[in-house]
């Protein structure tokens, strides 16, 4: 199905059961332990062999042997694989560096072998003696550094720079001014499963189960890595215990894992240890941002340019942190340009709303800083610049922007008018209280998304490759084909996860829940068609309640028999024609203990406008958990970088800081009612990382207001204060 004009009434406008609230249908599954991961497929694979992964301890080098002979005469060892053994191995397209490494290793615990034992235990212990010898290069470690020689880095545009009108004329002109630098640090995804992966070979055929948000592109990524044909390989992801963007690619361990299989002539799984998580994977890479406002007066922007500079790999790409400013506020003349400094550090890519989490962090401060300068209301000024239209092209408005109505209603509910603008003045014993706000914004992104949908004895079964990452998709996707089919959610089987079933937008970019339900929509109108076919009924027929009725007749939809269609949603004109996003503003207000600069949230709002929710329960789980990975970012989340050595030192969730539950008091999610008629026939768009995007920086403003002191520097450690 080509989706070309605005959707129109459709069975999904009913609501029966899309847009109503539904604990997630895996929950009883997850809480049991019945729902299998990567490492848990015992059925399938009741002899499976352990493989254990070494990493390197560099971050550059050539390796100039690997002696085995200690790890091979191990009990219980059946086989180590070395890129000396492996034979020739490719790279995914989704892949910077190669995943096992040889003979350059290219970072810090790279993967350089893979030790296959019987027991687990016997794998690790054989992985300790495995003695690679190294002949250390000097890495570049340093983003500071790197960043003084960085070469200009294209955008989603191709361009090094994205300019409208003339900034530095008007810059220079604009009364009011503000010029601030930002940082943000690495970030690792910590998600709670690990990257895993079970592999069995029948004959030259592969059998996968693995932890992994896009099963096409993992798929498609193997299958180049070990030099086989993608039709050799059935991958299988249909649990995931998060993900994050870290598993939007193939990595090691399901490499790995077929790899170890093949020589063990056994099944294999690998779970990566969680202290080679941070340094093996990708991680979100640090930034540092410049950001210039000019107003007139009035608080009418001007001029507005925001500048980033990130590291990664030689092939690597670029935080793409400005995105949102190209976007999110009016102003006649900008500039939006990024840099890209060469780094031997463990590969960057996407972490939850890559580009705008650590984008807006930056950009709403800003914000919050020129308001003040202003003498303006932060809120007020935000509105004051809204844009209905893209502000590179005035022809291209926004599909839906509901900017100002989330501020205005998130500042009424959250008592806004109450706050007392000049910082540092709230203060009950040893707190100082303050309160502050941002806009949200995250990109919606139309992706293709297929699926099959099948009558069975008048139950409705569903396949699509789709994943459901912790997010819900079993739930919204059954929800959808139950409202298509006139069924309950019941009555709907959902199966997902597997690269035999028909292709899907996947899991990533918050794109997953609007575009896999828009694909078994347009299965479901196929399979409607068929039944009213069937059963001798028209076009026109309605599916309601187990039954089809039209021309005056109502037949139970068992009686169309078992059938099955497939089809795909794809975009057209619409696509081009309008800007899609998601808008939304956070309000958080915090404690700070006047002595020792701790910082606790007392209370979180955001207000969400993202066209209809699919349903309310799994999105406002999403919002929430994102604005507790906002607090993350904002007060304690920072991988450290040790620049003599190419590492990030606290690799474990010892000392890799998140959020707990004793750290988040209270939120409140409120989705304003949408429907984005423009954006596909479910009218729903993305909402998953929108709650992520400017909530670090409403808890930032929230500590200046309480405390007077501007920190740019993120994390907001105690140290800052000083
Ligand atoms: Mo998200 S970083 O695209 O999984």
């Amino acid at each position: 199905m080509k989706f070309e004009t605005p959707a129109g009434t459709n069975p999904i406008d009913r609501q029966m059961v899309v847009g109503r609230p539904r604990a997630r249908i895996d929950g009883p599954k997850k809480v049991a332990g019945t729902a299998p991961y990567a490492f848990e497929h015992a059925r399938d694979v009741p002899n499976a062999a352990y493989g254990v992964i070494v990493g390197a301890g560099v971050g550059k080098g050539t390796i100039r042997s690997i002696d085995l002979s200690a790890a091979r005469a191990a009990p219980g060892v059946l086989a180590i694989v070395t890129a000396d053994s492996a034979g020739p191995l490719g790279k995914g397209r989704m892949n910077t560096v190669k995943l096992l490494a040889g003979p350059a290793i290219d970072h810090y615990h790279q993967a350089v072998a893979v030790v296959v034992a019987e027991s687990f235990e016997q794998a690790t212990a054989a992985a300790q003696l495995v003695r690679v010898d190294v002949a250390r290069i000097k890495g570049r470690f340093d983003l500071e550094e790197g960043l003084a020689s960085a070469k200009p880095a294209p955008g989603d545009d191709g361009k090094p720079e994205a300019r409208v009108g003339d900034f530095e004329g008007a810059y220079a002109a604009a009364p009011v001014k503000l010029d601030a630098e930002y940082t943000t640090p690495d970030h690792s995804h910590a998600m709670m499963e690990p990257f895993a992966s079970t592999a069995r070979w029948d004959g030259d055929a592969l059998t996968i189960w693995t932890s992994n948000q896009m099963v096409d592109w993992g798929r498609g990524d193997l299958a180049k890595t070990l030099g086989i044909p993608k039709d050799k390989i059935n991958l299988q992801s249909p649990y995931v215990g998060g993900g994050f963007g870290g598993k939007l690619f193939l990595r090691a361990d399901a490499v790995l894992a077929a790899l170890g299989a093949k020589a063990a002539k056994r099944p294999v799984k690998i779970a990566m240890a969680r202290p080679m998580m941070a340094n093996n994977a990708t991680h979100r890479p640090a930034t540092k941002q410049r950001i210039r406002i000019g107003c007139q007066q009035d608080g009418t922007i001007t001029a507005i340019a925001h500048e980033s500079g990130s590291g990664d790999q030689p092939d690597g790409g670029p935080e793409a942190a400005v995105n949102q400013t190209k976007l999110l506020y009016a102003g006649a003349n900008r500039l939006a340009a990024m840099r890209l400094a060469v780094l031997d550090l463990p590969e960057g890519n996407a972490m939850r709303a890559p580009g705008e989490a650590p984008g807006m962090m930056a950009l709403e401060v800003a914000m919050d800083e020129m308001a003040e300068k202003l003498g303006m209301d932060p809120v007020a000024f935000r509105i004051k610049n809204d844009t209905q239209v893209d502000p590179s092209n005035p022809n291209k408005p926004f599909s839906q922007r509901q900017l100002v109505r989330c501020l205005t209603e998130g500042a009424e509910r959250f008592g806004w008018a109450k706050r007392n603008a000049r910082p540092g003045q709230v203060r009950e014993g040893k707190w100082l209280r303050g309160i502050g706000m941002a806009a949200a914004f995250r990109n919606h992104v139309n992706m293709k998304s297929a699926a099959r949908v099948r009558l069975v004895g008048g139950r409705v079964v569903v396949e699509t490759d789709m994943t459901d990452i912790g997010t819900g998709s079993y739930t919204i996707i059954a929800q959808t084909a139950a409202e298509m089919m006139g069924v309950s959610v019941e009555a709907v089987e959902v199966r997902l996860g597997n690269s035999a079933y028909p292709v899907s937008a996947g899991s990533g970019g918050q794109w997953g829940a609007p575009n896999s339900t828009a694909g078994v929509y347009a299965a479901c109108v196929k399979l409607r068609e068929q039944v009213a076919a069937k059963l001798g009924l028209g076009a026109d027929a309605v599916f309601e309640g187990g039954q089809v009725r039209g021309g005056g007749r109502a037949v139970p939809l068992r009686d169309a028999g078992d059938l099955s269609a497939e089809d795909r949603i794809e975009f057209g004109a619409l696509d081009k024609q309008y800007a899609f996003a998601t808008f939304g503003a956070h309000f958080v207000e915090v404690a700070v203990d006047a002595y020792t600069g701790v910082t606790r949230i007392q209370r979180m709002l955001a207000v969400c406008a993202a066209g209809r929710i699919i349903n309310p329960v799994s999105a406002r789980s999403q919002v929430i958990g994102a604005m507790t990975m906002g607090v993350g970012s904002a007060l304690m989340e920072e991988l450290a970088v040790d620049k003599r050595f190419g590492l990030f030192v606290n690799h474990d969730l010892a000392s890799y800081e998140v959020p707990v539950h004793a750290d988040i008091p209270h939120q409140e999610v409120v989705f304003l009612a949408e429907a984005d008629e423009k954006a596909n026939p479910m009218k729903a768009k993305g909402v998953g990382e929108l709650g992520l995007c400017g909530v670090g920086a409403a808890v930032a403003n929230a500590v200046y207001n309480a405390t007077g002191i501007r920190v740019r520097e993120y994390p907001i450690t105690l140290d800052k204060y000083l």
